[in-house]
């Protein structure tokens, strides 16, 4: 399978699943990682292992429409199968979705539908939530709530700030991400509506992460 991973900043998600590839649990490629931006740690990344990225911004087209096709052209050439969002900070319109239909997953830090949008720990610690956690989802036209393919949950601890909340959510992403494109590479994955079935998936194995397997 070959991956497109569309990034903006950090790269911590891309780094996992960078690792789960040079490890041999992953068997896709990374054909393209685009940025949206320059000089940014994702792209480190990328150079230190090999991987082909381009850095296309939208500021350099005059609608929002160019820059997506921009981006769809580029994945494209790259015979791009599944596009993973991470970490990537701008909203997909329908035409760069109608280009990869249930193809585009994203991973956002919080249990959607809870928390949508930006800063999704600081609106967990600030509404008082006891639990939070994180999402991997099929990207719709809806934002941030797109059917789930996974979830995981962490505490919401007394004492937590921004800073130690992310992070505690961030292990799980790292965790969950490369778990569902590893799901996605064996053709497990299944929507019916508004519900995804992963075939074959030991739910309830964990207590507290119910869709996660040992990886
Ligand atoms: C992650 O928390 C992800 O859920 C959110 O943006 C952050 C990106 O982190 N969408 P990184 O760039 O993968 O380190």
């Amino acid at each position: 399978m070959n991956l497109g991973i569309l990034v903006s900043g950090r790269g911590s998600n891309l780094q996992a699943i960078i690792d789960a590839i040079e490890k041999g649990k992953l068997k896709s490629q990374i054909a393209l990682v685009i940025s949206n931006k320059e000089g940014v740690q994702a792209l480190e990344r990328c150079l230190k292992h090999g991987i082909p990225y381009k850095v296309i911004k939208r500021k350099a087209f005059s609608s929002k429409e160019e820059f997506e096709e921009a981006m769809v052209k580029a994945l494209k050439e790259a015979s791009v199968d599944f596009v993973i969002l991470a970490g990537f900070m701008l909203v997909l319109s329908e035409t760069f979705l109608r280009a990869f239909p249930m193809k585009v997953v994203n991973i956002h830090p919080s249990l959607i539908p809870a928390f949508q949008g930006l800063n999704a720990q600081r609106q967990a610690l600030d509404y008082g939530a006891k639990i939070t956690g994180c999402s991997l989802h099929f990207v719709t036209d809806e934002l941030d709530n797109g059917p789930v393919i996974a979830q995981a949950c962490v505490p919401v601890l007394p004492e937590d700030t921004e800073e130690i909340l992310s992070e505690r959510i961030l292990a799980y992403e790292h965790r969950i991400l490369p778990q569902v494109i590893k799901w996605l590479e064996e053709g497990r994955v299944k929507v019916e509506g508004r519900r995804v079935i992963v075939e074959g998936a030991k739910y309830g194995s964990l207590p507290f992460n119910p869709s996660l397997e040992d990886f």
